[in-house]
């Protein structure tokens, strides 16, 4: 079976010999040898959509950067565009909808996607599981429910996603609709996924820090918690809520096997809420622009702040592309070589 399986161990919360380690984005810009893949594609969509590039940038990390887990190189995004709304990505600023959600009638022209039609992705995970040759698990994921309707509704990134949540607020029924729409088709995507060699999947609910506490469990946890229900039963769950610690001890509520943090939570801290659940993160990716000696000591505090066992190591959201990858090295290093 799998050489190294430390990550599925660590997320089932069974007994590991170091914290595995593995970097969101770490099949991305701050790799040169992602740059030069990502070149013999027209744009990023046509990117996501070629299988054989998509698998060789998931690969990449593993030789690179001694990663202990693959993440299938894609994007959140490939959800809408299967459900019926299409997303383009502008270069150096993000994605962008040609047509948003407005709508009654918008969100009932949506289909709820099946893993068939996301069979490009499908493609990838066979591929890279070929090439994987069980050396590491490989992580599948998607975006929120909530992520996912911000970007439906607001079109592009946005500091404040204000426009997603005056549609919660002024169409609290409408956006329930539509969060259970998503909510099913993303089953259905992670389940293929799973079928196509997820060993593990991961949940990005990258914007839910514009959310008020309330709305994050009326409008976010709730869905996830759907998705959690429908999955860890076939493989481990990772719920990653960004800059909503306050929810910790609701999350670790859910079937959710490890709660991924960001960095403006204390290890310590978070251990107390998680009611025994592994945990994921969290050092802040800038920590990886200071001095090697201080990437390393602040790299060892954490690693004994959050102990060995049911812990996984990894920053606290993506790398940044300006990123030096030697530094990116070090942080991997220094987990891997650490003695508690
Ligand atoms: O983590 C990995 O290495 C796997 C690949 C991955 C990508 N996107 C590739 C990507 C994953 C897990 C994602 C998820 C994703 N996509 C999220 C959730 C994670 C997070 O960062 O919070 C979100 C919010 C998106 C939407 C998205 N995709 C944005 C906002 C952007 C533009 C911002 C940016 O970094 O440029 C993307 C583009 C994107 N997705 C890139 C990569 C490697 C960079 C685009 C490029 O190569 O030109």
């Amino acid at each position: 079976m799998l050489k190294n399986d430390l990550l599925l161990r660590a997320a089932l919360g069974k007994e590991v010999e170091r914290a595995p380690v593995w970097l969101m984005r770490q099949a991305g810009r701050v790799l040169p040898e992602y740059r030069a893949t990502r070149a013999k594609a027209k744009n990023f969509v046509e990117f996501v959509k070629n299988p054989e590039l998509a698998a060789e940038v998931t690969v990449q990390p593993l030789d690179i950067l001694g990663v202990d887990a693959a993440i299938i190189f894609s994007d959140i995004l490939v959800i809408p565009e299967a459900m019926g709304l299409p997303y383009g990505m502008i270069e150096a600023k993000g994605p962008l909808f040609p047509k948003t959600i407005k709508t009654a009638s918008d969100i009932d022209s949506l289909k709820i996607a099946e893993a068939s039609d996301l069979k490009y992705v499908m493609d990838a995970l066979t591929l890279t599981k070929k090439e994987l040759d069980n050396r590491v698990p490989l992580i599948g994921f998607a975006g929120a429910p909530f992520t996912i309707l911000a970007y439906m509704i607001e079109g592009s990134g946005s500091k404040t996603f204000s426009k997603a949540k005056q549609f919660l607020y002024t169409q609290p029924n409408l956006a329930h609709h539509l969060l259970q729409k998503i909510t099913d088709s993303t089953i259905n995507y992670l389940k293929g996924q799973i079928q196509a060699g997820a060993d593990m999947i991961q949940l990005f609910d990258s914007w839910a820090g514009v959310l008020s506490e309330k709305m994050f469990y009326e409008f976010s946890l709730r869905y996830m918690a759907q998705i959690t229900e429908s999955i860890s039963s076939i493989v481990p769950v990772t719920v990653f809520a960004k800059d909503a610690h306050y929810a910790i001890e609701k999350i670790a509520l859910t079937n959710c096997n490890t709660i991924g943090l960001d960095w403006t939570i204390d290890p310590n801290a978070a251990r107390k809420l998680s009611h025994g659940k592994t945990l994921q993160g969290n050092a802040d990716p800038c920590l990886l622009y200071a001095d090697d000696q201080v990437i390393v000591e602040e790299t060892k505090t954490m690693l004994n702040q959050f102990g060995k066992q049911k812990y996984i190591c990894n920053l606290g959201h993506g790398l940044y592309p300006d990123l030096d990858k030697a530094k990116v090295k070090l942080f991997v290093d220094t987990v891997k070589s650490h003695s508690y």
